[in-house]
């Protein structure tokens, strides 16, 4: 039988999002139904909501979160009703070329849920990052379920659904930070600071924190960071270069995603050092560099698209070490909130004062 709940809704490019009721089909073949425990609003609902993504409204929002598996439909071997998951984005397919390479993070050919999650008149939900999980409960493919241990704060783990796994992905899984080597993170909101983070995680003993909020480097300083920059008062590239020696940091990541961080990102590297960008540009955006300044100085550049993660292996890993007290989720949670107050937590969005606000069901 269909069931009937609550769900927050973006039905139109700007207009404020609605708690509506939606209709979620009984599972399919290859499906599970997850009551939702809890969701974190991300921007990339708010980019859904502004039209910044597609034009396929109505959008279900919401997919940073966690759930119980309440339905499963046929042939489900992944998880059982009962279990606790975190959600991520693609069940990845096993069988296009980027699986095939043994890059399952980039599967193109993702095998998410077929079956559509509808208004009461039948009008088909689009789901935010083929999630939507600001609602009671949410209809996706098992293979986008990853089962963890149920003895821990759902607002918390469930951060690693989206953009805590972002961060800690560009330094432990794309920039394979080392154990002794120096890292810096320009840009320090949700991203970064988890970048930050993952960094400390990886054992790394230099952690420089780069942003142009102050409020966000001391953030960052507790989780792990052991310099901080100011970026409107110093050179980031001089200060990080000071830092290190003289020489530039091992790892750089950049978390911002416009062109002067870019930059930044470039020069602040040591020889040899590796640059990853998380930050997302626009397509306006360009820089200009000497190819020397890129040749000469050796090293890599590499881009980081959910932190290379394969949930499979990094979720249950992560929350265990949240667990040891090695991971401080609980710093990423700012504020714990009902369906009805994601518009505001939108808007507190702007101030950047916000980690996270995380829906409680
Ligand atoms: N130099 C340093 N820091 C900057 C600069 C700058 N020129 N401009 C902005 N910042 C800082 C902001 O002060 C803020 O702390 O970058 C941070 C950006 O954080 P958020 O807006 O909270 O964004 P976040 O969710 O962390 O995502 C960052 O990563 O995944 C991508 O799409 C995401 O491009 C975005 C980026
Ligand atoms: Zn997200
Ligand atoms: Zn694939």
């Amino acid at each position: 039988m269909p069931q009937q709940v609550k769900g927050v809704v973006a039905t139109a490019k700007n207009a404020p999002v609605e708690l509506t009721t939606i209709v979620i089909p009984d599972p399919g073949p290859g499906e599970a139904v997850v009551d939702i425990l809890t969701c974190g609003v991300c921007h990339t609902d708010l980019h859904y909501k502004l039209g910044g993504i597609g034009d396929e409204f109505p959008y279900l929002l919401g997919h940073e979160a966690t759930g119980v598996v309440s339905q499963v439909g046929e042939g489900v071997t992944e998880v059982a009703v009962g279990d606790r998951v975190i959600l991520n984005w693609r069940a990845v397919c096993g069988q296009c070329r980027a699986c095939a390479k043994g890059q399952p993070q980039y599967c193109f050919d993702t095998a998410n849920a077929t079956q559509k999650m509808t208004l009461e008149d039948g009008t088909e939900l689009s789901p935010a990052l083929g999630i939507g999980a600001f609602a009671e409960k949410t209809l996706v493919a098992a293979g986008q379920c990853t089962k963890v241990d149920d003895d821990v704060d759902p607002a918390a783990v469930g951060l690693l659904g989206c953009g805590v796994m972002a961060g800690i992905g560009a330094a432990i899984n794309t920039g394979e930070v080392k154990r002794g080597e120096s890292v810096a993170v320009i840009g320090c909101g949700g991203v970064g600071i988890a970048a930050v983070a993952g960094a400390a995680l990886a054992g790394a003993t230099t952690i420089i924190a780069v942003d142009i909020d102050p409020e966000k480097v001391q953030m960052a300083k507790k989780l792990g960071a052991t310099h901080g920059v100011n970026s409107r008062e110093q050179d980031p590239i001089e200060a990080i270069r000071e830092l290190t020696g003289g020489f530039g940091a091992d790892v750089v990541i950049e978390a911002v995603g416009r062109p002067e961080t870019y930059e930044q990102a470039f020069y602040a590297r040591d020889l040899a050092g590796r640059v990853v960008l998380v930050g997302v540009p626009t397509p306006d955006m360009k820089i200009e560099l000497p190819l020397l300044e890129v040749f000469g100085r050796g090293g890599s550049l590499k881009s980081s698209w959910y932190g290379d993660c394969l949930p499979s292996r990094d979720f249950p890993m992560l929350v265990d070490q949240y667990r040891l007290g090695r991971l401080d989720l609980d710093a990423f949670v700012t504020e714990r909130i009902e369906l009805t107050d994601v518009e505001a937590a939108f808007e507190k969005m702007h101030g950047g004062k916000v980690l996270r606000s995380v829906v409680e069901l």
